[in-house]
């Protein structure tokens, strides 16, 4: 197994273990609502942004497993993006993660729900966060619900349904990558610096590698739903462009948009140059994530 693999299935674990937990000792009532969030929130996601904050953390010498509870609130929150994202009144799509949409099973009205749920269930988790000044904890709250909302993904989400059938210059569509998808990975980043107690220039290297992470993530994503298979993605592909979105491969064509996610690579590879071997996993994560299959 490589170092890469254990590491995440350790962490997969962790986060995992924790959701459950969490999920039980919250009373189950009513039902539906419990099942629909557990539904996708153990759909089988690749727990990226939770990895990322721990590996953060790990990267300035703390302890990543430490920060349980801020990890998996992100992962909530993320889920939630993903539930409404899909909605017939957004991207409209059948499957993700490998199985029917939220509301596909359960309906629209559930699906908001359920994402609705996780949204506000994820501060209560993250503010149950112990071992952590106060302060700190505020900061890195405030800086996760920013990051969250209409100057972040919920923004983000506005412009890339608003492109709908028009082209984006590339300022616009650069914004809107780095705020729809961008910013969750950068308060990720981020909160597991901050938390581990990174200082300011070790926290400015790691935001620039998150920014530049964001948008070839977004990128490979624009790239995946065009060349991919729903088998390997677990997503529906071919989305986008029955969406008639505005994304990298619309505006750059596919040679474009690689070049473009390979240019941004090496940007967060630069960034995590004084880190050593200690960032060996932000490097790996990065890596696989833009090369993964097609
Ligand atoms: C999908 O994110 C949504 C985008 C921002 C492109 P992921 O690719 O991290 O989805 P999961 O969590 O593994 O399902
Ligand atoms: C979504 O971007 C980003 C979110 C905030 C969920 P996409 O619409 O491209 O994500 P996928 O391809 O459906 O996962
Ligand atoms: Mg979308
Ligand atoms: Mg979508
Ligand atoms: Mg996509």
């Amino acid at each position: 197994m490589t170092v890469l693999k254990a590491y995440c299935q350790d962490k997969i674990q962790l986060i995992e273990g924790y959701l459950k937990k969490y999920l039980e000792a919250e009373g189950q009532y009513p039902p539906l609502l419990y099942e629909a969030m557990a539904y996708s929130l153990f759909a089988g996601g690749k727990r990226l942004r939770p990895i990322l904050l721990m590996a953060a953390a790990d990267a300035v010498g703390g302890r990543g497993d430490q920060f349980l509870p801020v990890a998996s609130g992100m992962e909530m929150i993320h889920t939630y993006s993903l539930i409404h994202d899909d909605l017939p009144a957004m991207d409209n799509d059948d499957y993700r993660r490998g199985k029917l949409t939220n509301h596909k099973v359960y309906g629209d009205g559930i699906a908001i729900l359920a994402g609705d749920g996780l949204l506000t269930a994820a501060f209560s988790v993250m503010l149950s966060q112990e071992n952590v000044e106060p302060a700190v904890l505020c900061q890195v709250v405030r800086e996760i619900s920013v990051a969250a909302g209409p100057r972040g993904m919920v923004g983000g989400q506005v412009v890339d349904l608003a492109s709908e059938g028009k082209m984006l210059d590339e300022e616009t569509l650069k914004w809107m990558h780095a705020a729809k998808t961008g910013a969750l990975f950068r308060a990720s980043i981020r909160s597991g610096a901050i938390l581990a107690g990174a200082d300011s220039e070790q926290l400015q290297q790691l935001t620039e590698y998150a920014e530049q992470f964001g948008l070839a993530f977004q990128i490979t994503d624009d790239i995946l739903d065009v060349v991919g298979s729903q088998e390997k993605i677990g997503k529906s592909v071919g989305s986008d462009q029955r969406n008639d979105k505005a994304t990298y491969v619309s505006l750059y064509a596919l040679d474009g948009a690689r070049s473009k996610a390979d240019a941004a690579v090496a940007n967060a590879l630069k960034a995590l140059e004084p880190f050593g071997a200690q960032a060996d996993i932000l490097r790996k994560i990065l890596l696989y994530l833009t090369t993964r299959e097609e």
